[in-house]
């Protein structure tokens, strides 16, 4: 290991909308960081973005690692890797019903081929994109680690469910690895750089880019799935996290593991404010972080959609000793820099 360097981290998935930002955080807290990705969902010029912020440009691989040959010689071309931060996977709820073989394949491939090469190739420690969809729909908010898993409502969420499964599995083995499950509730906002954010292809699917593309003009209108849900003001709720702070969080849970702050070869966090958002109470944090008003509707329910769910972050706030730490306000500010970013440079 380079003296200057606390480790290298292969980040499958690393040109993504989580995996770059958590590039950044790991190449700012003296990590090393080793990238490959299909480029299927992302765009090679986010490597410019990175360097810009920090100066370094990480390692590269075009590759897929749903294919083993590729994975095994990433690990052979890039020896002296400690620890894998996998994001590499499709993530698209509604093109899961359609494609589910797709998914299926996508997703439990990519993980059985890096826990496999993991011990072969000497690498410690894992850390594994969950989500807060394997709760369903709560019974009882703010949710702990502790509350049952409940059956997917597709098949990306089956696929969450059946990589934590596995997770488990190979680590009861005897495999000589530690892993952490990180649970993200719903990941918004850019760098306060403006240098990389999320690029949804085609029309989002999700709120926050639906609602920055709106207010510049991209999109006629933003729909409001829902305003007679038993919530406050009608709308959804949902603990919406800043990427940054989520990014951060990943760097934790790697030094615990490479560091050996724990006993335990499988910890899993939630990884949320603590706050619960409703849908409508997101538009106005923008409108008033922004000064710009988003043309916008109430539609129908979005079928599928969970009434209201956010995290109890306590064991990540007391064990990993992470913490949100960006308001609502500053982060529907990075989402609006970001999309102007884009204007700027007349991708969008
Ligand atoms: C979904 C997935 C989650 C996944 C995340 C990122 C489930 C239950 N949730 O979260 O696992 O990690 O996507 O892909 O599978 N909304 C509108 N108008 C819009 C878009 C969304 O009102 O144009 C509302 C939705 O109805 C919802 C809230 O905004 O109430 C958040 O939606 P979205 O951003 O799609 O995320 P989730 O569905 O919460």
């Amino acid at each position: 290991m380079n003296q200057t360097m606390k480790g290298k981290i292969l980040v499958t998935g690393g040109t993504g909308f989580i995996g770059s930002h958590t590039t950044v955080e790991l190449q700012q807290a003296g990590y090393e960081v080793v990238i490959i990705d299909n480029l299927s969902n992302s765009n090679i010029e986010v490597l410019d973005g990175i360097e810009r912020i920090t100066g370094v440009r990480p390692v590269f691989v075009e590759g897929d690692c749903t294919d083993r040959a590729v994975v095994r010689r990433l690990f052979e071309d890039n020896p002296g890797i400690n620890g894998i931060i996998n994001f590499a996977a499709s993530k698209a709820v509604g093109e899961s019903i359609e494609k589910p073989i797709m998914y299926y394949r996508n997703n439990i491939n990519i993980l059985l081929n890096l826990l496999e090469l993991m011990p072969e190739f000497g690498v410690k420690g894992f850390v594994f994109s969950s989500s807060c969809t394997v709760y369903g729909e709560p019974d009882k908010n703010p949710i702990t680690e502790d509350a049952p898993t409940k059956k997917a409502t597709s098949p990306y969420g089956a696929t969450k469910q059946i990589c934590e499964d596995i997770i488990h599995d190979v680590i009861r083995s005897g495999s000589p690895i530690k892993a952490i499950l990180l649970r993200y509730f719903n990941p918004i906002g850019a760098h306060p750089s403006a240098e990389i954010g999320e690029l949804p292809n085609g029309v989002p699917q999700n709120l926050v880019p639906y609602l920055t593309q709106t207010a510049i003009g991209v999109r006629k209108e933003l729909s409001i799935f829902g305003d007679d849900y038993p919530t406050r003001d009608g709308s959804c709720i949902r603990d919406f996290i800043n990427v940054v702070d989520l990014a951060k969080a990943h760097v934790k849970a790697l030094e615990r593991m490479l560091e050996d702050k724990s006993d335990e070869a499988l910890e899993i966090f939630n990884i949320g404010t603590g706050n619960g958002t409703s849908v409508l109470e997101l538009l106005h944090s923008f409108e008033r972080a922004t000064g710009v008003k988003v043309p916008h509707k109430i539609a129908p329910r979005r079928p599928g959609d969970i009434v209201q769910i956010w995290a109890d972050p306590k064991r990540a706030n007391e064990v990993l000793g992470w913490h949100a730490e960006i308001s609502l306000d500053d982060t529907m500010l990075s989402a609006w820099n970001w999309q102007k970013r884009l204007r700027e440079r007349g991708i969008m």
